[in-house]
């Protein structure tokens, strides 16, 4: 019997996308990592399987379940994180929404580093490869179709995520003022709502505070106008 064909705005269309943390070990107890619930990310991939679409997620240390209807590629470090986009490809929309850690420790410890009285630890780091601008920057045939990043700022929110866009290479990036209170304590990070801007080749949308369910649900509306339905042999 042949599988169910998929149906909805997205059906026949591989979605790419990347959520929460990543983790970069010290040592084996510590780590560095970026504040990041998961939760827009995971939402985005629950709302393109929603629309039909087949969704690979790749996934950070989160506290959140696997969407249903979804594969989910769990993973720790950004090395590993840009590894599993690699091999999820080709897909026809890239979304990038996890908050990678830019550096990792030049030299993890292969074992907990003890306070043995010779003074604080001075941590080495290097930068991490940046997933968003390789796979924006893959040669025509083997980049998705629309590659979409995302900004947390605290200032300067339109311009930085303009400049943002041009120096990565992605088609659009959702920009979000995370010095912005949301709806608990804490605010966006971890929070259940999010207020961001759309920032495409033609222009600026902004998109006022909404459950993160709902900016995801708007998000895979606008691809689905991007991208169209896909033609009926
Ligand atoms: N990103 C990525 N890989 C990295 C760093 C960032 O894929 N190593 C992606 C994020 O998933 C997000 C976008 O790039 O979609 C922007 O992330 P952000 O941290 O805002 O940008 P940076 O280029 O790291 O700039 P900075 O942190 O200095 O503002
Ligand atoms: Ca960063």
């Amino acid at each position: 019997l042949a599988a169910p064909r998929a149906t909805g705005a997205l059906a026949g269309r591989h979605v790419l996308i990347t959520s929460g943390p990543t983790h970069e070990p010290i040592d084996p107890v510590r780590y560095i990592a970026n504040r990041s619930s998961g939760k827009q990310g995971h939402a985005i991939a629950a709302a393109a399987a929603a629309a039909g679409a087949r969704v690979t997620l790749v996934s950070g240390p989160v506290s959140l379940p696997d969407p249903p209807g979804v594969t989910v590629v769990h993973v720790e470090t950004a090395r590993q994180m840009l590894a599993a986009a690699e091999a999820a490809l080709p897909a026809d929309i890239a979304v990038f929404a996890a908050a990678v850690a830019d550096w990792r420790t030049a030299d993890a410890a292969g074992q907990k580093m003890k306070k043995d009285g010779s003074g604080t630890p001075a941590l080495a780091l290097v930068e991490n490869p940046d997933i968003l601008a390789t796979i924006a920057r893959l040669p025509a045939g083997r980049r998705p179709g629309l590659v979409v990043g995302f900004a947390a700022e605290t200032e300067n929110v339109i311009a930085y995520a303009t400049a943002k866009r041009a120096r990565k290479g992605c088609d659009w990036i959702v920009a979000n003022d995370v010095s912005q209170s949301g709806e608990v304590p804490g605010g966006v990070m971890g929070g259940d709502s999010n207020a961001v801007y759309l920032v495409a080749a033609e222009g600026v949308e902004h998109w006022p505070m909404a459950a993160k369910s709902e900016v995801a649900r708007r998000l895979v509306a606008r691809i689905v106008e991007a991208v169209g339905p896909i033609a009926q042999e």
